[in-house]
């Protein structure tokens, strides 16, 4: 009982300080663009072939941008990278070799990615991020049998 006493007694002033300074913070620090992915894992079966979702809100041409797509739990993460325009196969990590691609537009800020023939240990946490804008999103993969 007390402590919840003790929220209501908060003034209502600081409260909304504090979300004023989220708000600023989350609109002018990060820059106006989202990037928007799935907050629901995505779910797979071994030898599917499936979309990782990630897409720039509002939309813009990120062609000429760095995209990357990693696994911050492996050596190297990357499981896609492009920069300056290309593909860049040799900083791939050997596991997503010949198994990744972008499925949609990056024209139209969908950075989306195919992912071919689904194993058990592509399971995890993948993110999309754009370096030069420093907005990222995380993609859960769930693989079941
Ligand atoms: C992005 O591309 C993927 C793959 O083509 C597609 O499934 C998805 O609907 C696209 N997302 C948006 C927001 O256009």
């Amino acid at each position: 009982m007390l402590p919840m006493t003790g929220l209501r007694l908060q003034s209502p002033l600081r409260t909304i300080s504090v979300l004023l300074v989220h708000f600023l913070l989350a609109h002018f620090c990060r820059g106006q663009s989202q990037l928007i992915g799935s907050p629901q894992p995505i779910v797979a079966t071994i030898g599917d072939d499936i979309i990782l979702p990630c897409h720039l809100e509002p939309a813009v041409d990120i062609t000429a941008k760095t995209l990357e797509w990693t696994r911050p739990d492996l050596d190297p993460r990357f499981v896609y990278l492009w920069r300056a325009g290309q593909d860049h196969v040799k900083a791939k990590n050997p596991a997503y070799k010949g198994r990744t691609l972008f499925a949609g537009e990056l024209k139209h800020g969908n950075i989306s990615l195919k992912l071919s023939k689904v194993k058990p240990s592509d399971e995890g946490r993948y993110r999309c991020y754009i370096p030069d804008l420093t907005i990222d999103s995380f993609i859960v993969l769930v693989v079941g049998e």
